[in-house]
């Protein structure tokens, strides 16, 4: 059991608390919505109102009073990325545990800190990269690496598009304002990364391999607006084709397509973030060419039980009942790595923050 709090009452924060609440039989946590933090107390009562409306929420104009609240297990951060640091550094203060918003940071050097406090105030700490928590992933990573089902595997590409009219939205927006993080990489690019590493990559997190990152971004007034980014494991050759873009919505089913020595997988969904099902593509015996009736075909699909945050919050939960300081799907080291990964690509294609170091 925990009391998942949210702070600040934006898009995600809405979509992780409605799952919060959802009515789970098998759930392996009971969360209780202790109280919402919000920059104003009428955005948090209209955001209980509308988002939880029967868990009766103890409502802050401010997030201190959240971290304050003793009843608090678990602060969940769902602020732009340039927040995350302090609203991390501040719940950490007051002893609390943090589940903790993607992109966990602006940079490597910024999720080093929260870690290095976490560590000396022996508190719970984890970035919501929930993709990872899915069951889909689990069964996968099982199937391509203990199974190979597909051979072995040497390719992948996954895309993250979204259509964004930047130039149209306020000069406060988190789309557009570099101070709060702006650029498709941290919102988006991070999932196709994602999905590279699960796929190219056998380790566990924590024991994970150092890619080769060869990356290009173009910008619009200086927000980062496509990335292309490729990667290559110097253990196997294996490649990465990940790209992110806020000048198209357009969308393939496919959001991750893994090609191995004996057949491919698809991974459908409707976005990178998100992935109801895969398919695993056999090449026949004997077969010499790759026609659609040369492959034996299997489908997994898997519930959809809200919008799929319910895994990572009851992940968090059980770890934290559990005594542990991290999470075994998304350590700290990990972050740490994926972040180190996201400022060599920004390097690479020209993307500063304000918040980076000389
Ligand atoms: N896991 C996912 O699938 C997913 C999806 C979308 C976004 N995200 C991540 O979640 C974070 C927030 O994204 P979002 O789309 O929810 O953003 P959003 O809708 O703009 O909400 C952000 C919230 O942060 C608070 N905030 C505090 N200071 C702010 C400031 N100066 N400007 C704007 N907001 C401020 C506001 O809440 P109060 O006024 O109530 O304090 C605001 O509603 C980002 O790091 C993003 O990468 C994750």
């Amino acid at each position: 059991m925990a009391s998942n709090v949210p702070t600040s009452t934006g898009l995600i924060s809405s979509w992780f608390v409605e799952d919060l609440v959802l009515d789970r039989p098998d759930a392996k946590a009971k969360h209780i919505i202790q109280c919402i933090g919000s920059s104003s107390l009428d955005k948090g009562k209209e955001f209980a109102k509308k988002h939880c409306p029967n868990a009766s929420p103890t409502i802050y104009g401010t997030y201190q009073e959240v971290y304050n609240n003793l009843d608090v297990d678990c602060v969940y951060i769902g602020t732009p990325h340039s927040f995350h640091k302090q609203n991390c550094l501040d719940a950490i203060a007051a002893g609390k545990n943090v589940l903790c918003e993607k992109a966990f940071t602006i940079n490597a050097a910024e999720a080093k800190e929260v870690f290095d406090a976490a560590e000396k105030k022996g508190v719970y700490v984890h970035e919501a990269m929930w993709l990872r928590h899915r069951p889909l992933v689990v069964e996968l990573r099982s199937l391509l690496f203990d199974d190979k089902v597909i051979g072995d595997v040497f390719r992948m590409s996954s895309d993250f598009s979204l259509l964004i009219d930047i130039p149209n939205l306020p000069d406060t927006s988190r789309y557009k304002d570099l101070n709060l993080g702006a650029g498709t990489l941290l919102d988006l690019g991070i999932y196709p990364l994602t999905w590279s590493f699960l796929a190219l990559d056998p380790n566990k997190p924590g024991a994970s391999e150092k890619p080769n990152v060869f990356a290009t971004q173009t910008h619009i007034d200086g927000v980062e607006v496509t990335s292309s980014i490729l990667l290559q494991y110097p253990s196997t050759g294996r490649q990465g084709v990940v790209t992110s873009t806020t000048m198209s919505g357009l969308r393939d089913p496919v959001v991750c397509r893994i090609q191995g020595t004996k057949g491919h997988v698809d991974v459908e969904g409707a976005a990178a973030a998100a992935p109801l099902s895969f398919t695993v593509y056999r090449r026949k015996p004997g077969t010499k060419s790759d026609t659609k009736d040369d492959f034996e075909t299997k489908k997994y699909d898997y519930p959809k039980i809200g919008r799929g945050f319910i895994y990572e919050a009851d992940n968090t939960a059980v770890d934290i009942a559990a005594g542990r300081k991290e999470s075994a799907i998304m350590p700290w080291g990990e972050t740490i790595r994926v972040m180190e990964i996201m400022d060599e690509i920004r390097k690479q294609g020209g993307t500063k923050y304000p918040q980076d170091q000389a």
